[in-house]
């Protein structure tokens, strides 16, 4: 796909078919997080890849439920002292995110869906996972192929919080000042 199309294509799935992700598509969305930039280049993220149904269910909650119906979940991971800070700005939840988001864009390119969630309990998620103390869970992604039909949670989050719409380039493009 052309870049500008993946950047185009890609949009939060919530619904996916059943069956597999194969493991070289697997291997290249991982690769894609891998070479992300970072503070100083240090790569403080990890990533936990899931696929017990069991251990999903409880990645989502019950806010996001539907995770459950996932082939795969990936969660990322920052170790903050690993990363910087400055002016208030943790920048472990920038590499993690850089990291994450490249993920994304590489798993729309092989026609995955993916949807970034940041509303998880992380003393569920941490005790699930075994997560060492000091590491921080940033987000997590389902990975699978999204269904044909989107299902009533996609549906239901495009009506309410109108995710297709996107600001015009006038409202948060300055040119020269604010
Ligand atoms: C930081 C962050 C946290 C999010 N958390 C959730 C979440 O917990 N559950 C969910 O269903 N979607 C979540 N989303 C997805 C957003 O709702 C979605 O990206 C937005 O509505 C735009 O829709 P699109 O991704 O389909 O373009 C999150 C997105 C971001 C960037």
């Amino acid at each position: 796909m052309e870049f500008m199309d993946v950047l185009r294509e890609r949009r939060s799935a919530r619904s996916f078919r059943e069956g597999e992700v194969e493991k070289e598509k697997l291997n290249l969305v991982l690769e894609a997080a891998r070479i992300a930039p970072s503070w100083q280049n240090k790569q403080c993220w990890s990533f936990i890849v899931v696929s017990d149904k069991e251990v999903i269910k409880k990645l989502g909650g019950n806010i996001n439920g539907w995770l459950k119906g996932a082939p795969l979940a990936i969660v990322a991971c920052g170790d903050p002292r690993q990363s910087g800070e400055r002016n208030g700005i943790q920048y472990y939840l920038v590499d993690v995110s850089i990291a994450m988001q490249q993920l994304v864009l590489a798993a729309t390119d092989l026609g995955l869906g993916t949807c970034w969630l940041g509303v998880f309990d992380e003393a569920t998620v941490r005790q699930a996972l075994g997560i060492p103390e000091g590491i921080k869970v940033v987000a997590i992604t389902p990975l699978g192929y999204p269904a044909e039909k989107e299902g009533l949670r996609d549906r239901m989050t495009r009506t309410l919080i109108g995710s297709k719409n996107r600001k015009d380039m006038a409202e948060i493009v300055h040119h020269e000042r604010w």
